[in-house]
């Protein structure tokens, strides 16, 4: 039988989400990534729509970026209890009306909802945390259940292949697990942990070239945001490789042909210069050796019923 990672991932994600939730540079960087452009879908589309986040997390920004583009009937879950303080006070500190939104413990492997019952379903960086592809199938059949037809159905799942997923991220992570004082080096890594480090580059370029150096830029780019993205890498008990042709087929004959969004994300941190490459990996050999295939994200509508 399958071993169930399911609540030591929750638990490992309230920790980093607990982080992110009280960092406002990142919430607002989250935030802002949705619109109804981004999408593909017309102005003012959410307008009293029906909308669910399922694996909404400990911060709720998905829940926060729906309230903001209109959804009136807001939706959001994830496993255990645990979360529910954190992302409520994560949506009332973003001015979301708390007697809007419903968040509820559940599993997307069982979700306690009926058929056909959101306009609008985002699941975002959750089913590739399930203990397997089954499971990540079983989860995707539940959100296309809850979805209405003519409405739509958003998942993000990640990357699959390249050299960093492939080696380089699965070699950390092994030596996450091997290494006591590695693991407790990533479990609280916070950004001074960089700033000590930028500060001997700064004595080496003095003592060994003369130069007195101003780093201060380079500091601001080492920030939480970045710390808790390591620990989003090599945290997780489980992330699975999901390849394109699998999503696609997985939103099936119910859905019209998902349209793959890619994502140009501004981050303030070194990620900066990392994230116009991500986002190109579709037209360069050269990335795809190192990205493999880019994160994957799709938005797909259901089709009405015949
Ligand atoms: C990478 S986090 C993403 C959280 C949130 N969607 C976001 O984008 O901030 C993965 C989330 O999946 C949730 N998760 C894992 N297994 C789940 C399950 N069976 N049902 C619901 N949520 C689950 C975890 O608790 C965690 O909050």
């Amino acid at each position: 039988m399958t071993k169930d990672y399911s609540h030591e991932t929750r638990a490992i994600y309230h920790a980093q989400h607990s982080r992110v939730a009280e960092d406002e540079r990142a919430m607002s960087r989250f935030i802002g990534m949705f619109s109804e452009e981004y999408f593909g879908l017309p102005k003012n589309w959410f307008a009293e729509k029906s909308v669910m986040d399922a694996g909404c997390g400990s911060t709720a920004k998905v829940l926060i970026a729906l309230h903001r583009m209109g959804a009136t009937n807001i939706h959001g879950f994830d496993l255990d209890t645990d979360f529910i303080p954190t992302a409520e006070s994560s949506l009332a500190r973003h001015d979301v009306p708390l007697d809007k939104v419903t968040i509820c413990s559940a599993s997307v492997l069982d979700i306690p909802y009926d058929d056909a019952s959101f306009d609008f379903v985002c699941c975002h960086g959750v089913l590739l945390h399930l203990n397997s592809d089954e499971e990540a199938r079983k989860g995707f059949s539940e959100l296309a259940r809850i979805t209405k037809p003519g409405g739509y159905l958003y998942t993000v799942f990640g990357i699959s292949g390249g050299a960093l997923e492939e080696s380089v991220y699965p070699a950390l992570r092994a030596h996450y697990k091997a290494n006591p004082a590695f693991k407790a080096f990533i479990d609280n890594v916070k950004p001074s942990d960089f700033h000590a480090l930028v500060d001997l580059i700064a004595a080496g370029f003095q003592e060994h070239e003369g130069v007195s150096a101003d780093l201060s830029s380079l500091k601001d780019m080492l920030d939480t945001d970045l710390c808790v993205t390591m620990q989003n890498v090599l945290q997780a008990p489980v992330r699975l490789d999901i390849p394109e042709a699998t999503i696609r087929n997985m939103y099936g004959a119910d859905f019209d042909d998902p349209t793959r969004l890619r994502r140009y994300v501004k981050r303030a941190n070194i990620r900066r210069y990392l994230a116009p490459l991500h986002y190109a990996t579709a037209d360069n050999s050269t990335l795809q050796l190192w990205y493999g295939s880019g994160n994957l994200e799709f938005i797909a509508r259901k089709k009405d019923r015949p």
